[in-house]
Protein backbone atom coordinates (compact mmCIF):
# COMPACT_ATOMS: atom_id res chain seq x y z
CA UNK A 1 0.00 0.00 0.00
CA UNK A 2 1.24 3.58 -0.98
CA UNK A 3 -0.06 5.92 1.71
CA UNK A 4 2.87 6.51 3.80
CA UNK A 5 1.81 10.40 4.38
CA UNK A 6 -1.12 11.65 6.98
CA UNK A 7 -1.19 15.41 8.48
CA UNK A 8 -3.24 15.95 11.28
CA UNK A 9 -4.57 19.56 12.35
CA UNK A 10 -4.58 19.89 16.03
CA UNK A 11 -2.15 18.73 18.64
CA UNK A 12 -4.52 17.99 21.30
CA UNK A 13 -5.04 14.57 23.16
CA UNK A 14 -6.81 13.21 20.28
CA UNK A 15 -4.41 14.37 17.64
CA UNK A 16 -1.15 14.10 19.45
CA UNK A 17 -2.50 10.59 20.53
CA UNK A 18 -3.38 9.58 17.18
CA UNK A 19 -0.24 11.07 15.49
CA UNK A 20 2.20 9.80 17.41
CA UNK A 21 0.79 5.93 17.31
CA UNK A 22 0.53 6.07 13.38
CA UNK A 23 3.84 7.84 13.43
CA UNK A 24 5.11 4.82 15.41
CA UNK A 25 4.13 2.06 13.00
CA UNK A 26 5.84 3.83 10.42
CA UNK A 27 3.78 6.32 8.71
CA UNK A 28 4.76 9.77 7.85
CA UNK A 29 2.77 11.74 10.53
CA UNK A 30 2.94 15.50 10.27
CA UNK A 31 1.12 17.34 12.84
CA UNK A 32 -0.25 20.47 12.49
CA UNK A 33 -1.02 23.06 15.64
CA UNK A 34 -1.47 26.75 15.40
CA UNK A 35 -0.10 27.01 18.76
CA UNK A 36 3.43 27.76 19.07
CA UNK A 37 3.91 27.38 22.28
CA UNK A 38 2.36 23.79 22.20
CA UNK A 39 4.70 22.43 18.86
CA UNK A 40 7.48 23.85 20.65
CA UNK A 41 7.01 21.77 23.30
CA UNK A 42 6.02 19.31 21.59
CA UNK A 43 9.08 19.09 19.45
CA UNK A 44 11.25 19.11 22.74
CA UNK A 45 9.75 15.74 23.01
CA UNK A 46 7.57 17.18 25.86
CA UNK A 47 3.89 16.53 25.75
CA UNK A 48 1.91 19.93 26.74
CA UNK A 49 -0.75 17.41 28.95
CA UNK A 50 -0.34 14.73 30.94
CA UNK A 51 -1.14 11.05 28.84
CA UNK A 52 0.50 7.87 30.33
CA UNK A 53 2.93 6.55 28.10
CA UNK A 54 2.33 9.95 25.53
CA UNK A 55 6.07 10.93 26.69
CA UNK A 56 7.51 7.74 25.46
CA UNK A 57 5.37 6.89 21.84
CA UNK A 58 6.33 10.93 21.37
CA UNK A 59 10.14 10.45 21.87
CA UNK A 60 9.96 7.35 19.91
CA UNK A 61 8.22 9.32 17.14
CA UNK A 62 10.49 11.77 16.61
CA UNK A 63 13.54 9.75 17.42
CA UNK A 64 12.28 7.44 14.26
CA UNK A 65 11.60 10.57 12.55
CA UNK A 66 8.67 9.68 11.27
CA UNK A 67 6.76 12.55 13.01
CA UNK A 68 7.33 16.46 12.54
CA UNK A 69 5.10 18.75 14.75
CA UNK A 70 4.79 22.47 13.09
CA UNK A 71 2.85 25.32 12.67
CA UNK A 72 3.23 25.45 8.83
CA UNK A 73 0.45 24.22 7.31
CA UNK A 74 1.71 23.99 3.51
CA UNK A 75 3.68 20.91 4.91
CA UNK A 76 0.39 19.08 4.82
CA UNK A 77 -0.10 19.60 0.53
CA UNK A 78 1.45 16.15 -0.06
CA UNK A 79 -0.71 14.15 2.43
CA UNK A 80 -2.42 11.05 1.67
CA UNK A 81 -4.94 11.32 4.99
CA UNK A 82 -5.22 14.53 6.37
CA UNK A 83 -6.94 14.09 9.81
CA UNK A 84 -8.94 17.40 11.40
CA UNK A 85 -8.55 16.38 15.09
CA UNK A 86 -9.25 20.43 16.56
CA UNK A 87 -10.95 20.94 19.80
CA UNK A 88 -14.87 21.64 19.43
CA UNK A 89 -15.72 23.80 22.83
CA UNK A 90 -19.63 24.05 23.65
CA UNK A 91 -20.45 27.57 24.64
CA UNK A 92 -24.18 27.77 26.34
CA UNK A 93 -24.46 24.26 24.75
CA UNK A 94 -23.58 25.57 21.27
CA UNK A 95 -20.65 23.82 19.24
CA UNK A 96 -18.08 26.33 18.81
CA UNK A 97 -17.01 24.68 15.15
CA UNK A 98 -14.38 27.98 14.35
CA UNK A 99 -11.49 26.07 15.18
CA UNK A 100 -13.30 23.06 12.55
CA UNK A 101 -13.81 25.55 10.31
CA UNK A 102 -10.05 27.43 10.18
CA UNK A 103 -8.83 23.92 10.04
CA UNK A 104 -11.06 23.14 6.78
CA UNK A 105 -10.30 26.89 5.30
CA UNK A 106 -6.69 26.16 5.18
CA UNK A 107 -6.79 22.76 3.88
CA UNK A 108 -8.72 24.43 1.13
CA UNK A 109 -6.01 26.58 0.85
CA UNK A 110 -3.25 24.32 0.66
CA UNK A 111 -5.13 21.87 -1.32
CA UNK A 112 -4.99 24.67 -4.48
CA UNK A 113 -0.91 23.94 -4.27
CA UNK A 114 -0.78 20.65 -4.96
CA UNK A 115 -2.20 18.05 -7.74
CA UNK A 116 -2.43 15.02 -5.36
CA UNK A 117 -5.92 13.65 -4.11
CA UNK A 118 -6.16 13.85 -0.48
CA UNK A 119 -8.85 12.60 2.21
CA UNK A 120 -9.92 14.58 4.61
CA UNK A 121 -10.86 12.62 7.57
CA UNK A 122 -13.34 14.76 10.42
CA UNK A 123 -12.33 13.25 13.93
CA UNK A 124 -13.47 16.21 15.91
CA UNK A 125 -16.71 15.62 17.64
CA UNK A 126 -19.17 17.91 15.44
CA UNK A 127 -23.07 18.02 15.67
CA UNK A 128 -24.63 15.96 12.35
CA UNK A 129 -24.68 18.37 9.34
CA UNK A 130 -21.55 19.88 10.02
CA UNK A 131 -19.50 17.84 7.57
CA UNK A 132 -21.80 18.10 4.73
CA UNK A 133 -22.63 21.69 5.44
CA UNK A 134 -19.82 23.29 7.06
CA UNK A 135 -16.72 21.58 6.27
CA UNK A 136 -17.45 20.13 2.78
CA UNK A 137 -18.38 23.85 1.45
CA UNK A 138 -15.44 25.40 3.30
CA UNK A 139 -12.44 23.61 2.10
CA UNK A 140 -14.53 23.91 -1.60
CA UNK A 141 -15.13 27.98 -1.25
CA UNK A 142 -10.86 27.85 -0.71
CA UNK A 143 -9.75 25.75 -2.74
CA UNK A 144 -12.56 26.51 -5.55
CA UNK A 145 -13.10 23.13 -6.83
CA UNK A 146 -15.91 20.38 -6.13
CA UNK A 147 -15.46 17.65 -3.49
CA UNK A 148 -15.36 14.40 -5.91
CA UNK A 149 -12.10 15.99 -8.15
CA UNK A 150 -9.19 16.35 -5.72
CA UNK A 151 -10.31 15.33 -2.20
CA UNK A 152 -12.82 13.35 -0.31
CA UNK A 153 -14.41 13.73 3.09
CA UNK A 154 -14.89 11.48 5.47
CA UNK A 155 -16.30 11.79 9.05
CA UNK A 156 -14.44 9.49 11.04
CA UNK A 157 -15.23 10.19 14.80
CA UNK A 158 -12.97 9.32 17.96
CA UNK A 159 -13.96 7.61 21.24
CA UNK A 160 -10.62 7.97 23.45
CA UNK A 161 -10.71 7.78 26.92
CA UNK A 162 -8.36 10.21 28.64
CA UNK A 163 -5.54 8.27 30.47
CA UNK A 164 -6.09 5.29 28.38
CA UNK A 165 -5.47 6.89 25.01
CA UNK A 166 -3.05 5.41 23.00
CA UNK A 167 -4.04 2.38 23.51
CA UNK A 168 -7.82 2.69 22.23
CA UNK A 169 -5.86 4.38 19.16
CA UNK A 170 -4.29 0.75 18.79
CA UNK A 171 -6.87 -1.10 19.89
CA UNK A 172 -10.67 0.84 19.36
CA UNK A 173 -13.99 -0.76 19.77
CA UNK A 174 -15.17 0.13 16.93
CA UNK A 175 -14.08 2.69 13.75
CA UNK A 176 -17.21 4.71 12.22
CA UNK A 177 -16.47 5.56 8.86
CA UNK A 178 -18.99 8.42 7.52
CA UNK A 179 -18.99 9.48 4.10
CA UNK A 180 -20.75 9.87 0.78
CA UNK A 181 -17.79 9.16 -1.53
CA UNK A 182 -17.07 5.26 -1.63
CA UNK A 183 -13.84 6.23 -2.92
CA UNK A 184 -12.78 8.11 0.18
CA UNK A 185 -14.15 5.75 2.29
CA UNK A 186 -12.44 3.09 0.70
CA UNK A 187 -8.88 4.85 1.00
CA UNK A 188 -9.69 5.18 4.71
CA UNK A 189 -10.87 1.29 5.48
CA UNK A 190 -8.15 0.18 3.32
CA UNK A 191 -5.85 2.73 5.97
CA UNK A 192 -7.31 1.10 9.20
CA UNK A 193 -7.32 -2.44 7.96
CA UNK A 194 -3.11 -1.80 7.02
CA UNK A 195 -3.12 0.25 10.79
CA UNK A 196 -4.91 -2.52 12.79
CA UNK A 197 -3.75 -5.93 11.02
CA UNK A 198 -4.73 -9.09 12.65
CA UNK A 199 -6.32 -7.03 15.25
CA UNK A 200 -8.90 -4.94 13.02
CA UNK A 201 -11.83 -3.94 15.38
CA UNK A 202 -15.55 -3.93 13.73
CA UNK A 203 -16.16 -1.33 10.67
CA UNK A 204 -19.18 0.37 10.63
CA UNK A 205 -19.33 2.58 7.28
CA UNK A 206 -22.23 4.83 6.73
CA UNK A 207 -23.56 8.55 6.25
CA UNK A 208 -21.97 11.24 7.93
CA UNK A 209 -24.58 12.32 9.90
CA UNK A 210 -24.74 8.96 11.36
CA UNK A 211 -21.12 8.65 12.14
CA UNK A 212 -21.69 12.93 13.34
CA UNK A 213 -24.32 11.48 16.00
CA UNK A 214 -23.13 8.22 16.55
CA UNK A 215 -20.33 9.98 18.75
CA UNK A 216 -23.16 12.37 20.65
CA UNK A 217 -25.51 9.15 21.24
CA UNK A 218 -22.14 7.34 22.94
CA UNK A 219 -21.19 9.87 25.14
CA UNK A 220 -24.97 10.87 26.31
CA UNK A 221 -25.71 7.08 26.79
CA UNK A 222 -22.35 6.44 29.14
CA UNK A 223 -23.49 9.87 31.02
CA UNK A 224 -27.50 8.38 30.91
CA UNK A 225 -25.86 5.03 32.73
CA UNK A 226 -23.90 6.65 35.34
CA UNK A 227 -26.86 9.01 36.24
CA UNK A 228 -29.03 5.93 36.15
CA UNK A 229 -26.94 4.03 38.53
CA UNK A 230 -26.39 7.80 40.72
CA UNK A 231 -30.32 7.94 40.67
CA UNK A 232 -30.58 4.09 41.88
CA UNK A 233 -27.84 5.21 44.32
CA UNK A 234 -30.10 8.11 45.92
CA UNK A 235 -33.08 5.46 46.26
CA UNK A 236 -30.98 2.78 47.90
CA UNK A 237 -29.53 5.39 50.51
CA UNK A 238 -33.14 6.00 52.17
CA UNK A 239 -33.57 2.21 52.80
CA UNK A 240 -31.59 0.09 55.38
CA UNK A 241 -29.60 -2.89 54.30
CA UNK A 242 -28.87 -1.50 51.09
CA UNK A 243 -25.91 -0.99 48.80
CA UNK A 244 -25.91 -0.02 45.54
CA UNK A 245 -22.29 -1.50 44.40
CA UNK A 246 -24.22 -4.85 45.28
CA UNK A 247 -27.25 -3.51 43.06
CA UNK A 248 -24.94 -2.47 40.37
CA UNK A 249 -23.26 -6.15 40.23
CA UNK A 250 -26.79 -7.34 40.24
CA UNK A 251 -28.22 -5.91 37.47
CA UNK A 252 -24.34 -6.00 35.60
CA UNK A 253 -24.36 -9.59 34.99
CA UNK A 254 -27.40 -9.06 32.97
CA UNK A 255 -25.56 -9.50 29.04
CA UNK A 256 -28.07 -6.27 27.86
CA UNK A 257 -27.30 -3.89 31.08
CA UNK A 258 -23.19 -4.73 30.96
CA UNK A 259 -21.16 -3.81 34.08
CA UNK A 260 -19.40 -1.50 33.03
CA UNK A 261 -20.24 2.37 33.95
CA UNK A 262 -22.28 1.17 36.70
CA UNK A 263 -20.26 3.24 39.45
CA UNK A 264 -21.81 5.50 41.61
CA UNK A 265 -20.20 8.26 42.96
CA UNK A 266 -20.25 12.07 42.78
CA UNK A 267 -20.68 12.54 38.96
CA UNK A 268 -19.37 12.41 35.52
CA UNK A 269 -17.57 15.08 34.62
CA UNK A 270 -14.11 15.73 31.97
CA UNK A 271 -13.88 17.72 28.81
CA UNK A 272 -15.72 15.38 26.90
CA UNK A 273 -18.97 14.05 28.83
CA UNK A 274 -20.51 17.03 29.78
CA UNK A 275 -19.41 19.10 26.51
CA UNK A 276 -21.06 16.29 24.24
CA UNK A 277 -24.38 16.21 26.73
CA UNK A 278 -25.22 20.41 26.27
CA UNK A 279 -24.97 19.82 22.72
CA UNK A 280 -26.81 17.30 21.90
CA UNK A 281 -29.36 18.69 24.05
CA UNK A 282 -28.87 22.03 22.45
CA UNK A 283 -28.99 20.75 18.67
CA UNK A 284 -31.64 18.56 19.75
CA UNK A 285 -34.05 21.05 20.94
CA UNK A 286 -32.65 23.66 17.87
CA UNK A 287 -34.56 20.46 15.60
CA UNK A 288 -37.60 20.73 17.42
CA UNK A 289 -37.64 17.63 20.09
CA UNK A 290 -37.11 18.32 23.49
CA UNK A 291 -35.00 15.65 24.99
CA UNK A 292 -36.26 15.38 28.49
CA UNK A 293 -34.53 11.84 29.22
CA UNK A 294 -30.75 13.58 28.26
CA UNK A 295 -31.81 17.24 30.90
CA UNK A 296 -32.68 14.99 33.44
CA UNK A 297 -29.40 12.63 33.23
CA UNK A 298 -27.71 16.24 33.24
CA UNK A 299 -29.81 17.56 36.07
CA UNK A 300 -28.96 14.27 37.75
CA UNK A 301 -25.51 15.09 37.64
CA UNK A 302 -25.79 18.88 39.06
CA UNK A 303 -27.50 17.40 42.08
CA UNK A 304 -25.06 14.43 42.96
CA UNK A 305 -22.57 17.43 43.35
CA UNK A 306 -24.60 18.93 46.11
CA UNK A 307 -24.75 15.71 48.00
CA UNK A 308 -20.88 15.83 49.18
CA UNK A 309 -21.57 19.20 50.90
CA UNK A 310 -25.16 17.92 52.28
CA UNK A 311 -23.39 14.89 53.76
CA UNK A 312 -20.64 17.12 55.38
CA UNK A 313 -23.35 19.66 56.90
CA UNK A 314 -25.42 16.31 57.95
CA UNK A 315 -21.93 15.61 59.76
CA UNK A 316 -21.06 18.49 61.08
CA UNK A 317 -23.70 21.32 61.26
CA UNK A 318 -22.34 24.46 60.47
CA UNK A 319 -19.48 24.41 58.42
CA UNK A 320 -18.20 27.24 58.82
CA UNK A 321 -14.33 27.51 60.20
CA UNK A 322 -14.38 23.75 60.05
CA UNK A 323 -11.45 21.73 57.99
CA UNK A 324 -12.45 19.56 55.57
CA UNK A 325 -10.25 17.25 53.57
CA UNK A 326 -10.97 17.04 49.88
CA UNK A 327 -8.75 14.42 48.74
CA UNK A 328 -8.98 14.30 44.47
CA UNK A 329 -9.42 16.83 41.95
CA UNK A 330 -9.16 15.83 38.91
CA UNK A 331 -12.31 14.90 36.91
CA UNK A 332 -11.18 11.11 37.10
CA UNK A 333 -7.80 9.32 38.11
CA UNK A 334 -5.27 8.68 35.88
CA UNK A 335 -5.41 12.33 34.46
CA UNK A 336 -4.62 15.58 35.83
CA UNK A 337 -7.46 17.14 33.83
CA UNK A 338 -9.62 18.98 35.83
CA UNK A 339 -12.15 19.87 33.30
CA UNK A 340 -16.08 19.46 34.81
CA UNK A 341 -14.44 17.82 37.35
CA UNK A 342 -16.94 17.22 40.59
CA UNK A 343 -14.17 18.90 42.84
CA UNK A 344 -15.04 22.31 41.38
CA UNK A 345 -18.53 22.71 42.36
CA UNK A 346 -17.81 21.17 45.90
CA UNK A 347 -14.95 23.09 46.84
CA UNK A 348 -16.88 26.09 46.17
CA UNK A 349 -19.96 25.12 47.97
CA UNK A 350 -17.73 24.43 50.90
CA UNK A 351 -15.88 27.54 50.67
CA UNK A 352 -19.12 29.85 49.72
CA UNK A 353 -20.00 28.19 53.81
CA UNK A 354 -17.16 29.35 55.43
CA UNK A 355 -15.49 25.76 55.55
CA UNK A 356 -11.32 25.59 55.54
CA UNK A 357 -10.43 23.65 52.81
CA UNK A 358 -7.54 21.26 52.17
CA UNK A 359 -6.16 19.80 49.28
CA UNK A 360 -4.87 17.17 47.69
CA UNK A 361 -4.57 15.11 44.46
CA UNK A 362 -1.59 13.06 43.49
CA UNK A 363 -1.41 14.52 39.28
CA UNK A 364 -3.26 18.09 39.45
CA UNK A 365 -1.81 20.53 42.11
CA UNK A 366 -0.98 22.94 39.68
CA UNK A 367 -4.45 23.45 38.31
CA UNK A 368 -5.61 23.13 41.72
CA UNK A 369 -3.44 26.41 42.73
CA UNK A 370 -4.22 27.80 39.38
CA UNK A 371 -8.56 27.53 40.30
CA UNK A 372 -8.19 27.91 44.19
CA UNK A 373 -5.09 30.11 44.29
CA UNK A 374 -4.51 31.36 48.12
CA UNK A 375 -8.69 30.19 49.00
CA UNK A 376 -7.73 26.21 49.87
CA UNK A 377 -5.10 25.11 51.52
CA UNK A 378 -2.66 22.16 49.45
CA UNK A 379 -0.99 19.55 51.30
CA UNK A 380 1.71 17.02 50.24
CA UNK A 381 0.12 13.91 50.57
CA UNK A 382 -3.28 12.45 51.17
CA UNK A 383 -2.31 11.95 55.04
CA UNK A 384 -1.36 15.52 55.27
CA UNK A 385 -4.46 16.49 54.37
CA UNK A 386 -6.52 14.48 56.82
CA UNK A 387 -4.65 15.41 59.57
CA UNK A 388 -6.17 17.54 62.00
CA UNK A 389 -9.37 17.68 59.80
CA UNK A 390 -13.30 17.71 60.61
CA UNK A 391 -14.42 15.59 57.69
CA UNK A 392 -12.58 14.53 54.80
CA UNK A 393 -14.22 14.29 50.99
CA UNK A 394 -12.90 11.42 48.88
CA UNK A 395 -14.09 13.08 45.50
CA UNK A 396 -11.32 11.32 42.81
CA UNK A 397 -10.97 7.47 42.98
CA UNK A 398 -6.99 7.33 42.56
CA UNK A 399 -5.38 4.12 43.90
CA UNK A 400 -3.50 6.05 46.57
CA UNK A 401 -6.71 6.91 48.17
CA UNK A 402 -7.82 3.46 48.28
CA UNK A 403 -4.69 2.07 50.59
CA UNK A 404 -5.55 4.55 53.14
CA UNK A 405 -6.54 2.03 56.12
CA UNK A 406 -9.18 3.39 58.50
CA UNK A 407 -6.68 3.60 61.01
CA UNK A 408 -4.76 6.40 59.41
CA UNK A 409 -8.31 8.62 59.30
CA UNK A 410 -8.92 7.46 62.87
CA UNK A 411 -5.52 8.43 64.30
CA UNK A 412 -5.07 12.26 62.23
CA UNK A 413 -8.63 13.02 62.06
CA UNK A 414 -9.78 15.68 65.08
CA UNK A 415 -12.89 13.61 63.95
CA UNK A 416 -13.07 10.62 61.68
CA UNK A 417 -16.02 11.46 59.50
CA UNK A 418 -15.20 10.11 55.99
CA UNK A 419 -17.55 10.91 53.17
CA UNK A 420 -16.98 8.27 50.59
CA UNK A 421 -18.07 10.07 47.55
CA UNK A 422 -16.40 7.28 45.05
CA UNK A 423 -17.29 4.13 46.96
CA UNK A 424 -13.89 3.07 47.57
CA UNK A 425 -13.71 2.09 51.20
CA UNK A 426 -15.27 -1.40 52.57
CA UNK A 427 -17.98 0.26 54.62
CA UNK A 428 -17.93 -2.75 57.33
CA UNK A 429 -14.06 -2.72 58.12
CA UNK A 430 -13.95 1.26 58.23
CA UNK A 431 -17.15 1.38 60.37
CA UNK A 432 -15.57 -1.49 63.04
CA UNK A 433 -12.17 0.97 62.86
CA UNK A 434 -14.22 3.72 64.49
CA UNK A 435 -14.39 5.85 61.33
CA UNK A 436 -18.18 7.59 60.69
CA UNK A 437 -18.23 6.44 57.03
CA UNK A 438 -20.83 8.38 54.98
CA UNK A 439 -20.97 6.54 51.25
CA UNK A 440 -22.54 7.23 48.03
CA UNK A 441 -25.57 4.60 47.43
CA UNK A 442 -25.10 3.02 51.04
CA UNK A 443 -28.36 2.42 52.87
CA UNK A 444 -28.66 2.92 56.47
CA UNK A 445 -26.98 -0.28 58.51
CA UNK A 446 -29.89 -0.78 60.74
CA UNK A 447 -33.29 0.17 60.63
C1 LIG B 1 -15.24 9.88 27.63
C2 LIG B 1 -15.67 8.66 26.80
O1 LIG B 1 -15.55 7.49 27.62
C3 LIG B 1 -14.84 8.54 25.54
O2 LIG B 1 -15.31 7.46 24.75
C4 LIG B 1 -14.94 9.84 24.77
O3 LIG B 1 -14.20 9.79 23.57
C5 LIG B 1 -14.51 11.00 25.62
O4 LIG B 1 -15.30 11.05 26.82
P1 LIG B 1 -13.27 10.46 29.33
O5 LIG B 1 -13.74 11.88 29.33
O6 LIG B 1 -11.81 10.22 29.27
O7 LIG B 1 -13.91 9.66 28.10
O8 LIG B 1 -13.84 9.83 30.68
P2 LIG B 1 -14.54 8.45 31.12
O9 LIG B 1 -13.54 7.47 31.53
O10 LIG B 1 -15.53 8.04 30.11
O11 LIG B 1 -15.31 8.97 32.43
C6 LIG B 1 -16.23 10.05 32.34
C7 LIG B 1 -16.73 10.45 33.70
O12 LIG B 1 -17.67 9.51 34.17
C8 LIG B 1 -15.66 10.58 34.78
O13 LIG B 1 -15.92 11.73 35.54
C9 LIG B 1 -15.84 9.32 35.59
O14 LIG B 1 -15.43 9.51 36.92
C10 LIG B 1 -17.33 9.14 35.51
N1 LIG B 1 -17.75 7.75 35.70
C11 LIG B 1 -17.39 6.79 34.80
C12 LIG B 1 -18.52 7.41 36.81
O15 LIG B 1 -18.85 8.27 37.65
N2 LIG B 1 -18.92 6.11 36.96
C13 LIG B 1 -18.59 5.13 36.06
O16 LIG B 1 -19.01 3.99 36.26
C14 LIG B 1 -17.80 5.48 34.96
Amino acid sequence: MEMTTISVFGLGRVGLSTAVCFANKGYRVIGIDTNENVVEQIRKRRPPFFEPQLDEYLKAAIDRETFLATCDPSLSQESDLILIAVGTATRDGKTDLSGVENAAATIGRSLSQTEHRQVIVIKSTVPPGTARKVVKPTVEREFNRTADKQFGLCSNPEFLREGNALHEVEFPDRIIIGSDDPEAAETLERFYREFHGGKLPPIIRTTHENAELIKYANNAFLATKVSFINCVANVAERFPFTDVKTVAAGIGVDARIGSEFLNAGLGWGGSCLPKDLDAMIEFSRASGYNPQLLEAVAEINRKQWQKATQAARDALGELAGKRVAILGFSFKPQTDDFRGAASIPIINDLLSEGADVVLYDPASMDNARKVFQDRVSYARSAYDCVEGAECCIVVTEWDEFRTIPPSAFVERMAQPIVIDGRRIYEPDEFMHAGVRLWAIGLGPRNE
